[in-house]
């Protein structure tokens, strides 16, 4: 087996102002699973393709954004490996028991220099998509209900530091690094894209003043006019929304920007390449970021750089 370490972004948990608004948002307009509420009222979501049993969680609280994002590692051993190497990096770290999430095993928590927290995590419930193990069909009704991406795919974090999250990601979880925006002077990173997988990003981050804020969550659909009717979905449930349908020079994702009831931005997309940990990263000049951001367009838009929750 060749993926190794972490495997993948498992779960994100974001917070919303009117619980059960959120709810008919992210279960009907958006199309998740929801799969469970536990006993402080978090309610948690799948996507219809995700196996185990949760991928997004929402939590009723004062102000929108995250309060953390985990990776899903291959074993405990894995697990326990990584835990000891943040530590001996410098970073402290505690253990969240299994259980404290629905269906979700031991968690190795800690905070990045960006103010984000992270988890890592072994084990998860698995709950499978609906469909059969055995002659399985393609898809079934969760997949016509709302937008219904098949994953959450990444999130883009803002905050301070992002050299010092790179080091972490590239040389202790096992990262690399995909794409970058150079500073202005040209001598640092602005903005980062890495990944743990074949996956274009499975994480980015984007410098800036105020640490731990949220960008947005990615979902991943099937093809472009999967995308295209995300956007008419949004257009038909009056979703307000940011940028696209359009496509990044970033990643060459094909995307749509929106936000959730409570100003949580989210992204459908779909598209990319598939890079290898020995391709060199791409680089976008800070000038040309407008490219890189909307290729068709050329734009930098206003609101990518400014409105984070
Ligand atoms: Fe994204």
């Amino acid at each position: 087996m060749a993926l190794t370490g972490v495997l993948r972004p498992g779960h994100a948990q974001v917070r919303v102002l009117d619980l059960e608004e959120s709810v008919r948002f992210y279960r009907d307009v958006l199309g998740l699973v929801e799969t469970g509420r536990d006993a402080e009222g978090r309610v948690y979501f799948k996507c219809w393709d995700e196996r185990d049993h949760n991928s997004y969680v929402i939590r009723q609280a004062d102000r929108a954004g995250i309060d953390f994002f985990g990776f899903k590692v291959l074993d405990k051993a894995t697990l326990d490996q990584l835990d000891a190497d943040l530590q001996a990096y410098g970073l402290a770290t505690e253990r969240i028991p299994a259980g404290e999430m629905l269906e979700t095993g031991e968690r190795v928590r800690f905070t990045l220099p960006s103010g984000h927290v992270m988890e890592l995590y072994a084990d998860k419930t698995s709950i499978g998509n609906g469909l059969a193990e055995v002659n399985p069909a393609p898809w079934g009704p969760q997949r016509e209900h709302g937008i219904a991406p098949v994953r959450l795919d990444h999130a883009l974090l803002y905050g301070p530091n992002v050299a010092e999250v790179q080091k972490i990601f590239t040389e202790v979880l096992g990262f690399y690094l995909v794409e970058r925006v150079l500073t202005p002077d040209g001598e640092g990173n602005v903005a980062i894209w890495l990944s743990c997988s074949h996956k274009v990003h499975d994480i980015a981050f984007a410098e800036y003043p105020e640490p731990g804020k949220l960008h947005h969550c990615s979902f991943l659909m099937e093809s472009w006019e999967q995308v295209l009717r995300a956007g008419d979905i949004m257009s038909m449930n009056l979703v307000p929304v940011d940028i696209g349908p359009t496509r990044h020079g970033v990643t060459r994702g094909c995307t749509i920007y929106a936000w959730d009831p409570s100003g949580n931005r989210f992204e459908t997309f779909m598209g990319g390449y598939q890079p290898y940990p020995d391709y060199g990263p791409l680089t976008w000049t800070f000038d040309n970021f407008g490219q890189g951001l909307d290729y068709p367009q050329r734009k930098l838009h206003e609101t990518f750089l400014t409105v984070v929750s």
